[in-house]
C-alpha cells in the first residue's frame, strides 16, 4: 500500500479545500499548498494568509484532541502539509525559503512542472528543466539550506519542458542534492494535459533515480492505482490531483479506510467551504465566484453541472447543488 499525496492543485486545494478535505476524508499521507509565489519582489499576500490558516489549525490540533474545535478524530494520521514554491532562480528561492521556514515549516516542495505559461516562459515550473545552469543554481541553494537550516526539499516535476530527456539529463545532479522525494508527472509542459503518459521515460527516471520517488498522472480510479503500484513496486507513494478533485475518498477507498460515498463527502467538503467563505468574502457575488468551480472536476450529473455553471446568483447555485442530495 503506497502513501497517497494530494497534489497541489492552484485555484483548487486551498486552505478551506484541504482542511475540509482532512476532516472528511481520510487517507491522505501528504497534502501540498497550491505554489507560494513572489509578486513585485515579496511573498504574495494571499498565499501566506491562506499558510496562516493551516498554521492555526495545526497548532489546535496539535494543543490536544480535546480542543480540535473541528471535530476531526484525534486519532486520524496527523494533518500533514508541505508548502510549495515556484522559483526561476536562487534569489526567489532564499525569499521564499526563508519566509516559508519562518512560519515554522520544515519540508517545502519545488515546483519544476508548472505549465502555466506566464510562469513557465519566465523559467518558472516546467520551464526550469530546459535551463540546466538555473536548475544548478537552485540545487546549490537547496544543499545548503538544507544542511545548515534543516529543511528537507523535494522537487514536483515533468520529464521535460519540450523534450523528455530534459530531465533524464537533470538526473544525475538531482541524484546529488539532498532531497527527501521527488514526485514525477511523464508528460513534457507544452503538451498541458494532452497526449499519453510516457512511461518509457518514467521507466528510465524509475531505475536511475537514487532519491524516494513518487508517480503522478491521470490516476483516477482503483485499478489505475493498483496498475501503478504493480509496474513500479519501488515507489515510495503516489501523489494524485484531479481524482481526488472527483472522487474526494479515492485513498480512503484504496487504504480500506471505512468513508463515506464520494458525493456525500463532495457535499459535505462544500457545505463546510461554503462556510468558511461566507465567513470571510463579502457579497454574494464573490462567494459564488469562488465557489463554483467546486465542482469543476466532479462528475455529478450533466445537467445539474450545467445548472450549476449557469447559475447568476446563489440562490440559484444553492439550489442547484441541493439536487444532489
Ligand atoms: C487546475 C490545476 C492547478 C494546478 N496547480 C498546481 C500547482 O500549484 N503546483 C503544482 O505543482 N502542480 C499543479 N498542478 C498540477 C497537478 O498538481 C498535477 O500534477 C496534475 O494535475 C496531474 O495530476 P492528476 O492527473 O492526478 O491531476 C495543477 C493542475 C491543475 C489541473
Amino acid at each position: 500500500m503506497f502513501p497517497i499525496h494530494f497534489a497541489p492543485l492552484q485555484g483548487f486545494t486551498e486552505s478551506a479545500y484541504r482542511l475540509a478535505h482532512y476532516r472528511f476524508a481520510p487517507g491522505i499521507d501528504t497534502y501540498y499548498t497550491p505554489f507560494l509565489r513572489i509578486e513585485k519582489g515579496n511573498v504574495r499576500e494571499k498565499d501566506l494568509r491562506d499558510l496562516e490558516t493551516d498554521l492555526h489549525f495545526i497548532a489546535e490540533t496539535l494543543d490536544g484532541a480535546s480542543t480540535d474545535k473541528q471535530g476531526t478524530n484525534s486519532k486520524r494520521k496527523p494533518y500533514h502539509l508541505i508548502p510549495q514554491i515556484i522559483v526561476r532562480d536562487r534569489a526567489e528561492f532564499e525569499i521564499l525559503t526563508k519566509t516559508v521556514t519562518g512560519l515554522g515549516f520544515t519540508e517545502i516542495d519545488i515546483n519544476m512542472g508548472c505549465l502555466y505559461p506566464m510562469q513557465a516562459k519566465s523559467g518558472r515550473g516546467s520551464g526550469l528543466l530546459a535551463r540546466p545552469e538555473k536548475v544548478r543554481e537552485i540545487l546549490d541553494a537547496i544543499n545548503q539550506f538544507s544542511s545548515e537550516k534543516h529543511v528537507q526539499f523535494s522537487i514536483k516535476m515533468r520529464i521535460g519542458y519540450s523534450e523528455p530527456n530534459e530531465s533524464l539529463q537533470l538526473l544525475p545532479m538531482l541524484n546529488d542534492t539532498s532531497l527527501a522525494h521527488i514526485t514525477l508527472h511523464p508528460r513534457l509542459g507544452i503538451q498541458q494535459y494532452k497526449g499519453a503518459l510516457d512511461f518509457n521515460t518514467f521507466d528510465q527516471f524509475y531505475t536511475d533515480c537514487k532519491h524516494p520517488l513518487l508517480f503522478n498522472g491521470d490516476l483516477a480510479n482503483l485499478q489505475q492505482i493498483k496498475y501503478i503500484e504493480t509496474r513500479y513496486p519501488k515507489l515510495s507513494g503516489i501523489m494524485i490531483g484531479r481524482g481526488l478533485l472527483a472522487n474526494p475518498v479515492l485513498a480512503a477507498q484504496y487504504a480500506g479506510i471505512p468513508c463515506e460515498t464520494p458525493i456525500d463527502t463532495l457535499l459535505k467538503i462544500h457545505t463546510e467551504m461554503l462556510a468558511d467563505y461566507t465567513g470571510r468574502l463579502q457579497g454574494s457575488a464573490q462567494i459564488l465566484n469562488k465557489i463554483r468551480p467546486f465542482w469543476t472536476y466532479t462528475e455529478i450529473p450533466k445537467k445539474i453541472q450545467k445548472k450549476i455553471e449557469k447559475s447568476r446568483n446563489l440562490a440559484e447555485y444553492l439550489e442547484a447543488v441541493n439536487e444532489l442530495s
